[in-house]
């Protein structure tokens, strides 16, 4: 093994990815005068939240009436009820206060003729407990609104003299005696290695998109959290539910945002048909995503899907005043000229359900601390170690993530956690030692991929298992198809012993850090194969055709997956079925949200 030098760094909390979540997270603890740094690999304001169009759902009643107990009702319906009911109270009830927090902070919002937050219908969002019409909920700039989050949160963060290491890889992170102590990270433009010592480690990681072939997800969603907790021999969470976004433009995958339907767009097939109006007669292409997603690849696999191959489907826009989509909705009427050639104010957009978020994740309580659950102690934390955003699973997502819910997610999440650490970090206590033998071990497997002389390169066994998800962990699933996946992945999996790395300096290394990024892939996408393939019920996102109705007698749980190698042990634990507050101003009543047949 090469001699690695290190250089060390003391902090009280690291937090690891700058999107809008690890942004929040960094902002709040440095607001508190907690020693903060933020270490990200890539630029703070092209993390993947740059990438968030449609909104961010909070009940301003902008628009109209709304209020916190039906967005409640709305995430809980949206979940599938399979969201922890105390983690979504939580979220809907600060969703108000930290979208004005934002629009303190700088985030341009559209606006009202009145001045007031503009807020667009987002599919699932309704008014009266799911039985009114839609609501106009998700708080919007125009359709860039993660990119409008993430400069503002940028900004403040430096303001409040966070410290960023940026283009930093983090490797693993450091256990000692039970406890996260720090990350051992590479810094990609010089080749040096860095220790950074913590008494806390925020992972907002995002999401692992791209174990799929087709994502709306940077090629940077990798999964990184998820593969250093697994590393850790902690559990991932409810990893079977992926979202597959309705409108990806066909072909490319690139996000067409749910506002688009939101501002009056609507779906055809090859007959010119409505289609949806048939599937959801109540919210038609306004239903929850994984109903349209279901509804559009139904139509396709039933010969009515557009062009040569009739394997897509039409949204279409020109009905709206070019004015309007101007104004609302310039970012993706310019995506659709450049990825489908396609003017929006004449021709539809050829669009196709898409791999796009992730509702599983590292678990979690609503303060962001991560779970080590056991049987006896289904809500053990384990210490020094907190997850925020897509990475992390509070639950708030269940097994179906409402459209805008995300962003409110990142916000309330990172702010928690930040709320959080300033409660149970005490600032005069030292920083953890340096744990060397845990750093030897981290810099032996990196020193490991690094000379990697086997027989299969980086990039085709990144394929293979892109392909495999996409073809056997798709919308629909089956016994034969998981199964078949199942046994695929596990192959796949297996030939990581046998990668082969051909450059080996440390100056950016894309060989190598592809790789990394690959051994934190596998094990998501390990435990989102496995853990669809035990679920016998239809739930969400996991549409399983030999089981096509919810189960919730005996699968209303969250699955705990642990990876070792490509060994994947699954166990579960319960759903935390009650609200924060029994009787919570307004009244949520108990029976309003008890799980019953979710229907749009
Ligand atoms: O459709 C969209 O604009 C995406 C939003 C989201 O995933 O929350």
């Amino acid at each position: 093994m090469a001699a690695y030098e290190y250089e060390t760094h003391d902090y009280d909390v690291v937090v690891v990815g700058a999107g809008g979540a690890g942004l929040r997270a960094t902002l709040g603890m440095a607001e508190q005068g907690l020693r903060t740094a933020c270490v990200t690999k890539v630029f703070p304001t092209r993390s993947h939240t740059v990438a968030a169009q449609g909104g961010i759902a909070a009940s301003l009643s902008n628009m109209g009436p709304d209020n916190w107990q039906w967005h409640l009702y709305d995430t809980i319906k949206g979940s599938d009820w399979l969201g922890d009911t105390d983690a979504m109270e939580y979220m809907v009830r600060a969703a108000p206060a930290a979208v004005y927090e934002l629009e303190h902070y700088g985030v341009p919002f559209s606006r009202t003729e009145e001045g007031k937050i503009y807020q667009r219908p987002f599919g699932g969002h309704t008014t009266e407990f799911g039985e009114g019409p839609p609501v106009q909920r998700t708080c919007a700039a125009a359709d860039r609104t993660g990119h409008a989050i993430l400069h503002t949160l940028y900004g403040q963060s430096l303001k409040q003299k966070a410290e960023f290491f940026i283009e930093y890889f983090a490797i693993d992170l450091v256990i000692t005696d039970g406890a996260c102590t720090g990350i051992v990270a590479w810094k990609l433009d010089d080749g040096t290695i860095h220790v950074f010592n913590a008494k806390t480690v925020v992972l907002a990681t995002g999401g692992y998109g791209r174990a799929y072939f087709s994502a709306t997800s940077a090629h940077t969603c990798t999964g990184d959290g998820g593969g250093m907790v697994a590393r850790a021999g902690l559990a991932l969470q409810d990893m079977e539910f992926v979202q597959f976004h309705p409108t990806g433009i066909y072909g490319s995958g690139c996000l067409i945002t749910e506002g688009a339907r939101g501002e009056g767009g609507y779906l055809t097939n090859s007959e010119g048909e409505r289609f949806m109006e048939r599937y959801a007669p109540h919210y038609k292409d306004l239903a929850s995503r994984d109903v349209v997603s279901r509804c559009m690849t139904m139509e396709i696999r039933e010969g009515r899907g557009v062009g040569e191959e009739k394997d897509h489907i039409f949204l279409n826009l020109s009905h709206i005043p070019a004015e309007t989509l101007q104004e609302r909705l310039p970012g993706i009427s310019e995506s659709a000229r450049i990825f489908a050639g396609v003017d929006v104010t004449k021709q539809p957009i050829p669009v196709l359900p898409t791999v796009h978020y992730n509702m599983g994740g590292i678990p979690t309580n609503y303060w962001g601390e991560v779970l080590n659950p056991t049987t006896e102690s289904p809500d053990q934390i384990f210490p020094g170690l907190m997850a925020v955003g897509e990475a992390g699973c509070a639950s708030v997502h269940g097994a179906n993530r409402l459209g805008s819910n995300s962003l409110i997610d990142l916000v309330v999440f990172g702010r928690a956690a930040a709320i959080r650490a300033g409660q149970v970090i005490d600032k005069d206590a030292s920083v953890p030692a340096t744990n060397k033998a845990a750093v030897d071990d981290i810099l032996a497997r990196f020193d490991g991929l690094r000379y990697a002389k086997g027989a299969v390169p980086t990039a085709n066994l990144r394929l293979e298992m892109q392909r495999t998800m996409q073809a056997d962990a798709a919308v629909f699933r089956t016994d034969k198809t998981l199964a078949e996946g199942v046994k695929k992945m596990d192959a796949v999996a297996a030939k990581l012993s046998d990668i082969s790395v051909t450059d080996r300096s440390l100056f950016w290394n894309s060989d190598l850090m592809e790789t990394l990024e690959l051994t934190n892939l596998m094990p998501n996408a390990l435990a989102t194969i496995t853990g669809a393939e035990a679920r016998k019920e239809s739930r969400g996102a996991h549409a399983h055709e030999d089981y096509p109705e919810r189960d919730d007698t005996n699968w209303r749980k969250h699955t705990l997956a642990k990876i070792d190698g490509t060994k994947v042990t699954l166990d579960y634990r319960p759903v935390h079925v009650d609200p924060l507050t029994a009787e919570a101003d307004g009244g949520i009543e108990l029976k309003r949200i008890a799980p019953k047949k979710r229907v749009y």
